[in-house]
């Protein structure tokens, strides 16, 4: 057996994407493993999205050259591969800036990886693999055994066209990419066998999801949704991340029609005034948004709303940033996600005029996030007392205790639940945490569906 650790950066594609490198390992012989102290094979599967995350990968292969180093002292190898949107963007420029690192690939070619590595173990030297290729990885990868828990992933579109000013998206996956209807149910029900209760459909632009159906026509998301709540054992359903303009009237119908969809939707809105989304070129207004915003409302009055935001876009002035805060009033959310905005090397903003300094980009995130961190801890506290459906993930801190997730996607500590793992039981709210929520269970046996 061979000792394999992967580390994962970035979004749950990344996460999607490691459980099937180890898939497609595992016939090599393969394990994961828990650090990288005496692996043979390390994989960093890597994000590009914001300047630290991509210089955190080079402190990283700092360390895990050193720990190489000593394994070849005590007669021992370990191969250091970079996967992920770093791997993409820099390429062999990674391999002439750290020397110990051995393979290189590209989110949409790490199918190739048995061949890499079966070249690097022939002729030595470097394996890079950064092209996009014709066929699709989906084609070839394994059945998907490592990443299958009570919560799957299941990556169903991929790519970007949209091109926003600021980000690498575009660039490190490639062009959007729907995979076949077929091949998603046949995943998702292989998932549903092996114990997955939800699926959380993922894409750079889920919503966007064109996927050839076996009628021959192409499907949307919704569509997909409404085949993929009739597989078996499958209770519920989610997706991401989602892009205002693909906001389609089904999709939106779906939320109020379909049972197993669960009433969350993480739609970005990313700044709140319409100057800044212009320059950004989101292809959308603040009107815009906050209109799709009430149908998705009046489809689902309960739904949980997240978004993604950035502060400091450059050229932002107060009277801008204003404007998000006014937005986030306006909308309240459940949950969010806010950033500074990070130049990266390539993107149109990068080069643009009027750069924001760092401590008025920190200002204006800190005053962002405190309103934020206050409509989730309003949202949450709207659930306490409430009796809502818990799926059980995995053992809590204590023992016995189960952690689980309510629809609305908070996370849930529930003393004596440990059984329930892999179940849906209804819990009553009881305590509200700053990050999660706790909960009793109901008369368990009674209401286990
Ligand atoms: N496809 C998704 C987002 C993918 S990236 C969408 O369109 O919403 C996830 C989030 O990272 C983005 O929503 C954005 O808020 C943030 N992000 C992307 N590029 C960034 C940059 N250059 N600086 C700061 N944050 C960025
Ligand atoms: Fe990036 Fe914009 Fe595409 Fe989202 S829609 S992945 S933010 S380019
Ligand atoms: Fe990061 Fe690539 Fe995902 S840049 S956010 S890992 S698509």
């Amino acid at each position: 057996m061979k000792k394999l650790f992967v580390k994962t950066y970035g979004c749950q594609m990344n996460v999607y994407d490691s459980a099937r490198m180890v898939d497609l390992l595992a016939p090599l012989g393969y394990r994961p493993v828990e650090t990288a102290d005496g692996a043979d094979m390390v994989i960093l599967n890597t994000c590009d999205i914001r300047e630290k995350a991509a210089e955190k990968i080079y402190s990283e292969l700092g360390r895990l050259k050193k720990l190489k180093e000593a394994r070849a002292k005590s007669g021992g190898a370990m191969t250091i591969a970079v996967a992920g949107c770093v791997a993409q963007a820099e390429g062999a420029e990674m391999l002439a800036r750290q020397s110990a690192v051995d393979l290189v690939v590209g989110p949409q070619s790490y199918h190739r990886l048995p061949e890499m590595i079966a070249k690097l173990a022939r002729e030595g030297g470097h394996a890079l693999e950064t092209d996009f290729p014709a066929e699709s990885k989906f084609d070839a990868l394994p059945e998907q055994e490592s990443g299958a828990g009570p919560a799957a992933f299941l990556t169903v579109q991929e790519g970007c066209d949209k091109f926003c000013t600021f980000c690498v998206v575009p660039y490190t996956r490639g062009s959007e990419y729907s995979r076949p209807v077929d091949s998603v149910i046949a995943e998702a029900a292989t998932l549903a066998a092996k114990g997955a209760r939800e699926i959380t459909l993922l894409g750079q632009n889920v919503n966007a999801y064109r996927g050839a159906g076996p009628d021959g026509e192409p499907w949307t998301l919704a569509r997909l949704i409404e085949a993929l709540a009739h597989v078996k054992g499958l209770r519920r359903l989610r997706y991401m991340t989602s892009h205002p303009r693909d906001m389609s009237d089904d999709l939106i119908a779906a939320h109020r029609d379909i049972e197993a969809l669960m009433p969350y939707l993480h739609l970005p809105i990313q700044s709140g005034s319409d100057r800044v989304l212009q320059a950004m070129n989101r292809q959308h207004s603040v009107d815009d948004y906050l209109r799709t915003i009430e149908r998705v409302r009046t489809a689902r009055p309960d739904i949980a709303l997240s978004s993604d935001f950035i502060v400091g876009f450059p050229g932002e002035t107060d009277a801008d940033f204003e404007a998000t805060l006014s937005v986030v009033r306006k909308v309240g959310y459940a949950q969010s996600y806010s950033f500074k905005y990070s130049a990266r090397p390539g993107t149109p903003a990068a080069a643009a005029p009027k750069q924001i300094p760092d401590d008025v980009k920190d200002a204006r995130l800190q005053a962002l996030q405190s309103l934020l961190v206050a409509q989730q801890g309003t949202f949450n506290a709207t659930c306490a007392g409430r009796v809502l459906s818990v799926l059980f993930e995995k053992p809590g801190r204590k023992a016995g205790q189960a952690l689980g997730r309510t629809p609305y996607l908070q996370p849930v500590h529930v003393d004596g639940a440990a059984q329930l793992i892999g179940q849906i039981a209804d819990v009553r709210i009881e305590e509200i945490q700053p990050n999660s929520l706790k909960g009793v269970l109901l008369r368990e046996k009674a209401l286990v569906h």
